[in-house]
Parts: structure tokens; C-alpha cells; sequence
């Protein structure tokens, strides 16, 4: 077996776990045996405390080290750097309140605040526990990609602070908490000069292929046709009326919400436009039948040819924008939809770039879009199409992922799929070596109560007023929703889906009524604080938004 066979993830992480057990069983044979000096506490609580930093400041070179050296597997072993780092600081605080201050909370509390150097210690250490409450894969998928590395970016405050700590706590040899900051303020000085060069990169990039454009429609379309995929998916071609081109420009991987009216109540629901931008009269969604769902039973069983349908046009972050000479794509199911408005999109172009698409299903028979698949992949050699069902393969292993791209170490990535799914190929990735941040994923997450439809309480013609408090700006109006109000008078408050889904238009309510049509993206804790959706809110009465 060659070496690098042996060395992977799995094998560092052991390594990192077996030597960072060490210390602590050293410590507690020494304990037991009454070996740990005169000072025992004092020793226990020193020797903690530089482990605790040891490991931290480990886990802040994992990244340098692997960039600098291109050595991908370092990455492996890096949460556990981390969460012996925290296992080994908690230890030394426990041992510090329990034996140092006997326990007591008040004595404690009193030294903390006390001594300038405890405020960062224990700083470090309470800003320690939501990164190791978050720690598990699980959190990830929970927090999303992007909340998750801004609240684990809390390291560069930590490890600081922790050396810190040291610093002003040891009063004459300072050389060994001198050495910690050396090391610790290279390795962010060099992160923080990447992370620039990065910035400027992206800047430096023009998109090549694709332009963002961000214009909200909503209003009426036809169902043109319908098409069957697979035993449970169906595709719906949607035009405008009158056949006129569409009235919006959305990006390959964007989505749109439908409005149904399903048994008196209204029921909103968002799906992916499979089809390709580069197609201006039409746009598809391809709807999986979820057993006893609302929306995809109705549309699979009750929407025909030649139905109106209310749709609002385009929403979602979740895209490719055209950069770079490749882009890997991985979907499960019926996560394939953004994926082929991608692959639809690229082809279209003749994008020069490689597309790579991994696609996973459970059996032959849900594989969707095979014959397009496959012709495109016939038309284009720039298209690599492999689809893995799980009952004859296996679900997507690390093996699979990296001999179907070559030399995958670098993003963007794709990912949208199951929840686990993601989860899973996400780690994969990681382990492969792709950085965390070129690996994007969408999740078909949408709510399941049924919204019950809630008229107005304004009669049209009745006229209130809108005040944007911050803005200084307000209008009458009849109908308009806030966020309308808020365009009409030139004040700006983000959005996205404009159908109560995304939550983007919260804004605080300072005076007045209003009603609101869907309110899915506001939680209890919203309302009780008067949080409002924009898009969806109307005024009942005068009314002032802190916008
Ligand atoms: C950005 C985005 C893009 C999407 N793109 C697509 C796409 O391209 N194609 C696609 O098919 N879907 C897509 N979806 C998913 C889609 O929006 C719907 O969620 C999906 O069609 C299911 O909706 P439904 O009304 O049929 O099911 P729902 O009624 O919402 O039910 C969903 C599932 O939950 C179960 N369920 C319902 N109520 C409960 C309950 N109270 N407790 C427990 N279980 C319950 C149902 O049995 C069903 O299996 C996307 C979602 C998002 C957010
Ligand atoms: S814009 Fe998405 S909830 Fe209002």
C-alpha cells in the first residue's frame, strides 16, 4: 500500500486525537500518584492553559500550512486541533474556579473582574463555546455555509486573546507568550493578505459569460406545456400570455415562487428554473411529486395546459456567474433542476470551460433529464455527466468524487440535494481539499403549513400613510405593499423572493396596523417585536416603518 494510501484524513485526525490525549493522561497518572510538584494547582492550571493555546494556534496554522505547502489533507485534522484546544482551556478554567477559588461563583466573578488578564482568558473561552456547540457537520447544513464560517471566524479573536492572556499574566520571562504572538500575528497578517489578494482577484474578474441583473416580476403565466420526466416529475413550460418575451432576466441556478390556490387557501411554493436564461420566451420548473405535498400533487394532478398561474421571478443567490475554466456540479434527486438550467445555459454559450455534473439518484428510474444528458454530453465534450444510483454503486463516496474530476482541489462547487446528502459531500470536499468557501449548496426547504388566505383590512380606494422613518420620506397609498411604498418613494429596503418566503424585506413596524398576506419567514420573536414583511405588508392605517 503506498504511503499517501495510508496518510489520509482519517489517519491524521487519529494522530492528532491520540497525541492530544497524551498530555491529559500524563496529567491524570501524575495527579493520581501525587506527582504533580508542591504546587499541584498552580502546575495544573499552567499546563492546561499552554495546551489549550498549543492546540489553538495549531488550528490557526492548518491553513497557511496548507496553502503554502498545497499539502490538501492538513485540513483534516483541524476541528479536532480545535476542539482539544477548547477541552484543554475549559479544563484549565475548571481547575481554576473549582480548586484555585473553591468553587465559589461570587470569588470568581470577583478575581475575573479584577485582573485585566482574566478578562481576556475568559473572554477567549466564552467566545470558544458556540464553536464548540457548532462544531458538528449537522451545524453546518442548521447555520448555513456562510453563518457558520462568519460565527467560526471568531478564532482570530480567540487565539489573540488567549495569547494575551498569557502575556499579562507571566510578570518576567515573557518570551514564551512573545513567541505565541509572533506566531499567531504571522499567521492572521498572512491570512489577511490573502484574503485581500483573493479580493481583488474576484474584483479583477469580469464576469465572462453571465451579468447579474436584479429585477423582481410578478404577475400571470401560461402553462404552455407539460412534460412528463420520470414516474414522479413533470416539467412545466410557463409563457407569457400574450407570447411576448419574458419580463424578467433571471441566472442559470435562480429560482421563482408560484402562488397556487389550493382548496380555498393560498399556498406558496418555490422551484428552481431548470430551463436555460439563454431561452427568452419561456421558463420550466421541473416539480418532484412529494407523498401527500400540497403544491406538487396539485400541480402533477390538477394543473393542465393553458392555466394561469401567479409567479414572481427570479429569486435566489444560488448560481454560477461564469468565472473560471471549470465548475463542478453534484445533485441528488431533484436537486438536479438548478444543475441542468446550468449545464443548459453553459452549452448554450458554448461555454469553453470544463462542466463536470455528478448526479446521484436512488434507482435507474429517477434519473431525470438522462436523454438531454446524454445528447448534450454527445454535442459537448466540454459536458462530463456521471450518474450514480445508490442501488446499484453506492451513495457518492470521496473515491467517486475524485476520479470523476481530476485534480479537484479548488471550487466553485455546486452542491443541492437531500440535507444529508449535502452534508456528506460537503465534508468530502473539504477532506479533498477544497476550500470551504468555493463550495456553494441550495436546499429545497420550504415551509409546510398552508397559508390561509387573509384579505386586506383596507378597502381599495382608502387611502393611509406610509412614513419611512429613517428615509424622512412617506406616500398615501391604497393598495401597495410596504416594500412598493418604499420603491415608490426612492427609499431602499433589500429583498429577494417577494413572496414571504426569504425574510430579506424584514423591517420593524414603529406605528400603525398593517395586514400581511404570507408571514412564513417571521418566527414568534419576530412579531413580538413588531418585525414585518415588507413585500407582503399592507397598511391598514397610518403607519411608520423604521426604514
Ligand atoms: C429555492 C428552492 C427551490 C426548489 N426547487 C425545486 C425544484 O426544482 N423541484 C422540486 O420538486 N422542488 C423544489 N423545491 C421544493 C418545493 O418548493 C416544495 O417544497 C416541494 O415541491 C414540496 O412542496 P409540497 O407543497 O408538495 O409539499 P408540502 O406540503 O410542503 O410537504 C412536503 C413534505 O412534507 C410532508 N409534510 C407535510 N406536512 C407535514 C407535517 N405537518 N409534518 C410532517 N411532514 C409533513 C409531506 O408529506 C411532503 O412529503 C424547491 C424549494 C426551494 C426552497
Ligand atoms: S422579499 Fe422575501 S420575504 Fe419579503
Amino acid at each position: 500500500m503506498s504511503t499517501s494510501k495510508l496518510v489520509d484524513g482519517t489517519f491524521l485526525k487519529r494522530l492528532v486525537i491520540i497525541n492530544a490525549l497524551v498530555p491529559a493522561l500524563i496529567l491524570a497518572w501524575d495527579g493520581y500518584h501525587d506527582q504533580l510538584g508542591v504546587n499541584a494547582i498552580n502546575f495544573l492550571i499552567r499546563t492546561t492553559g499552554l495546551l489549550g493555546l498549543v492546540f489553538l494556534t495549531l488550528s490557526l496554522l492548518i491553513t497557511p500550512l496548507r496553502r503554502l505547502t498545497g499539502w490538501n489533507l492538513a485540513i483534516a485534522p483541524r476541528r479536532q486541533l480545535g476542539l482539544f484546544g477548547f477541552f484543554y482551556i475549559a479544563t484549565h478554567f475548571l481547575i481554576f474556579w473549582l480548586y484555585d477559588r473553591d468553587g465559589s461563583f461570587g470569588d470568581t466573578l470577583g478575581e475575573i473582574i479584577a485582573r485585566p488578564y482574566l478578562w481576556f482568558g475568559f473572554g477567549a473561552l466564552v467566545l470558544m463555546i458556540p464553536l464548540a456547540l457548532t462544531s458538528l457537520d449537522t451545524m453546518i447544513t442548521r447555520l448555513g455555509p456562510k453563518r457558520w464560517k462568519l460565527l467560526h471566524r471568531l478564532n482570530y479573536v480567540i487565539v489573540p486573546a488567549g495569547v494575551v492572556h498569557y502575556y499579562l499574566l507571566v510578570k518576567s520571562d515573557v518570551r514564551q507568550p512573545v513567541a505565541f504572538g509572533v506566531v499567531v500575528a504571522l499567521a492572521l497578517l498572512v491570512r489577511a493578505i490573502w484574503h485581500y489578494l483573493d479580493l481583488r482577484r474576484a474584483a479583477a474578474k469580469q464576469p465572462t459569460v453571465l451579468s447579474v441583473k436584479k429585477k423582481f416580476w410578478s404577475g400571470e403565466m401560461v402553462v404552455a406545456r407539460i412534460f412528463v420526466e420520470t414516474h414522479d416529475v413533470k416539467t412545466f413550460r410557463f409563457v407569457m400570455p400574450d407570447g411576448s418575451a419574458l419580463p424578467f432576466e433571471h441566472i442559470a441556478g435562480q429560482y421563482l415562487n408560484i402562488a397556487l390556490m389550493i382548496d380555498g387557501k393560498r399556498v406558496n411554493r418555490s422551484y428552481t428554473i431548470a430551463s436555460s436564461p439563454t431561452r427568452s420566451h419561456y421558463v420550466e420548473i421541473s416539480v418532484k411529486r412529494a407523498p401527500d405535498g400540497h403544491a406538487s400533487q396539485f400541480l402533477h394532478d390538477q394543473v393542465t395546459e393553458g392555466m394561469r398561474i401567479k409567479i414572481g421571478a427570479p429569486a435566489g443567490k444560488f448560481y454560477f456567474a461564469g468565472h473560471g475554466e471549470r465548475v463542478v456540479m453534484i445533485a441528488g434527486g431533484v436537486g438536479i433542476t438548478p444543475m441542468m438550467s446550468v449545464a443548459r445555459s453553459l452549452t448554450d454559450r458554448c461555454w469553453r470551460g470544463d462542466i463536470y455534473l455528478l448526479f446521484g439518484v436512488r434507482e435507474r428510474k429517477d434519473v431525470i433529464f438522462e436523454h438531454e444528458l446524454a445528447q448534450l454530453q454527445q454535442r459537448f465534450p466540454n459536458l462530463h455527466v456521471e450518474i450514480v444510483p445508490s442501488s446499484e454503486r453506492g451513495r457518492i463516496t470521496k473515491e467517486i468524487v475524485q476520479a470523476f474530476v481530476p485534480g479537484l482541489s479548488r471550487g466553485p462547487v455546486m452542491l443541492c440535494g437531500p440535507d444529508a446528502m449535502m452534508t456528506a459531500i460537503r465534508k468530502i470536499l473539504v477532506e479533498i481539499g477544497v476550500p470551504d468557501g468555493e463550495i456553494t449548496q441550495e436546499a429545497f426547504v420550504s415551509p409546510l403549513q398552508v397559508i390561509e388566505q387573509v384579505p386586506g383590512e383596507i378597502a381599495t380606494g382608502e387611502a393611509a400613510n406610509v412614513q419611512f422613518k429613517r428615509a424622512g420620506k412617506g406616500t398615501d397609498t391604497s393598495e401597495l405593499t410596504i416594500l412598493e411604498c418604499a420603491e415608490a418613494c426612492g427609499v431602499n429596503i433589500p429583498f429577494e423572493c417577494r413572496s414571504g418566503i426569504c425574510g430579506q424585506c424584514k423591517t420593524t413596524l414603529v406605528s400603525g396596523k398593517v395586514t400581511m398576506d404570507v408571514q412564513d419567514a417571521l418566527t414568534s420573536a419576530d412579531r413580538s417585536k413588531g418585525v414585518i414583511l415588507a413585500c407582503q405588508a399592507r397598511a391598514s392605517n397610518d403607519v411608520v416603518v423604521d426604514a
